[in-house]
């Protein structure tokens, strides 16, 4: 080692939240050299981390390991940020009562922040929220707690974390990242951190606009899947194919982006994000947002959609929805991953069960399925299954289903995703 280097102090980042978001983050920090203290309020997830176990679909148990032999520490004792150069905070922002924001974590997390924080840090969300939740909420938080002044004793941005959880092809290296600062200096000192391991890192002019950007992005997969799920329903009215009509606009190689139906949307980003900015437009301004507004309640429509099909189909067989049994293959939200976070599987289940069916499932990425009204059994034995039921309902198509095979066993097969060969029906 040269005597520069013995002499460079490691620099060190606090990434506040260890889960989806926070946890890949603190992968690619430490992988370029930072010292990583992953913060966490959950004692059993931090002890989890700390003994090599990961919880996440996108890192392995392997994974986790580096990361601890490269300098990666998770930990709830927040005294951590003091002598970190940078705090990132990826705590959730879900939805409260009546749909509105509920800062709780962000709030909890930014008192933490101020309390502990050193001057010259850099601090920044990447938690989604509304517009002005940097500078009209975390930065107050942070200046009362700590006596210091945003701009002045530390930088504060906002750079809202586009992660696609078990996507192959995307990143945090290879995928832009927007940074918007309370000043300039807060940008480049944004810039510079993410510059370490994101390959382009997107200075922005402000957090309002970074916060904004992220939204818009939500909501345009919002409402581009709300359209498709409408034209679904009334192609199949008029005897149209919705999938072959989809194939055919996606030939167009500019102005169209290929979306495809499904029985509603699910995760994070989709349900959840852009109610965030419609609240607050009706709050701030008083009127509806009426684009994320339409696209909710034709997205929500859609495990009913699915459900009157599955009736339609088995009218045809004479049979009813009350005592039939119903296999739902894939209740995760995603295809090959195993987060059932928001996922429609639950409203279809449900609403399956107040009609009287009676409902299994599988998923080989789900040992434990729990609705509100008890859990659903898991068929270990897909090929009898499938055979034995009166109904397949696919609604995540995970690669590992042999489509083909199940199309031709199963009495009726309603397929979501478009994906199944004929006998099966889709959407
Ligand atoms: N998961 C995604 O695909 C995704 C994609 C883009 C953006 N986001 C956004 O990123 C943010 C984080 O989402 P996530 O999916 O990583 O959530 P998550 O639930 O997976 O993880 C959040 C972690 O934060 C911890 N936490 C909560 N309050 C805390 C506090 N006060 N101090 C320390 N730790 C605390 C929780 O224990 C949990 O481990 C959300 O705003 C979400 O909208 C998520």
């Amino acid at each position: 080692m040269s005597i520069e280097e013995s002499t460079v102090p490691q620099r060190s980042v606090t990434i506040i939240g260890q889960g989806y978001v926070g946890l890949p983050l603190a992968q690619a920090a430490v992988r370029a050299g930072w010292l990583v203290h992953g913060l966490d309020v959950t004692v059993s997830l931090v002890e989890a981390l700390n003994g090599g176990m990961s919880h996440i679909d996108d890192l392995s148990d392997d994974e986790i390991s580096e990361m601890l032999d490269l300098g990666y520490c998770a930990t709830v004792n927040p005294a951590v940020i003091c002598n970190s150069d940078v705090v990132v905070m990826c705590v959730p922002t879900p939805l409260g009562e009546a749909g509105s924001p509920d800062l709780g974590a962000v709030k909890a997390a930014s008192r933490t922040v101020g309390e502990n924080i050193s001057e010259g840090t850099t601090v920044i969300l990447e938690s989604t929220t509304y517009p002005g939740t940097t500078d009209g909420v975390v930065q107050l938080i942070i200046e009362s707690a700590s006596g210091l002044e945003a701009g002045e004793d530390f930088h504060l941005a906002y750079s809202p974390e586009r992660i696609d959880p078990g996507s192959q092809k995307y990143g945090i290296k290879n995928t832009p990242k927007l940074v918007g600062g309370v000043n300039d200096a807060a940008t480049q000192a944004g810039v510079a951190f993410y510059g370490d391991f994101v390959d382009d890192p997107v200075a922005m002019s402000g957090t309002r606009e970074a916060e904004t950007a992220k939204l818009l992005e939500n909501t345009f997969r919002h409402v581009n899947i709300a359209l498709v799920n409408e034209m679904a329903k009334f192609c199949n009215e008029l005897n149209i194919d919705i999938w072959e009509v989809i194939r055919g606009a996606s030939t167009k190689p500019f102005g169209f982006m290929r979306f495809t139906p499904g029985p509603g949307v699910g995760g994070h980003c989709i349900p959840i994000d852009p109610n965030y900015l419609s609240f607050e437009v009706r709050k701030q301004l008083g009127y509806p947002f009426r684009f994320v507004e339409l696209a909710q309640e034709i997205n929500n429509s859609m495990p009913h959609y699915v459900v009157d099909r599955v009736a339609t189909l088995l009218n045809a067989h004479r049979k009813p929805l009350n005592g039939s049994e119903i296999l739902l293959l894939g209740v995760t939200y995603k295809a090959d991953i195993a987060d059932q976070r928001e996922s429609p599987a639950r409203d279809v289940a449900d609403l399956l069960q107040a009609k009287g069916a009676i409902v299994r499932f599988h998923d080989p990425m789900v040992d434990t399925w729990n609705l509100d009204s008890g859990p659903i059994p898991r068929e270990e034995d897909l090929d009898r299954a499938v055979r034995e039921v009166d109904a397949v309902v696919l609604l995540q198509a995970h690669k590992t289903y042999q489509l083909d095979h199940i199309a031709s066993r199963a009495t009726v097969m309603l397929d979501t995703r478009g994906v199944a060969p004929l006998p099966a029906q889709r959407l």
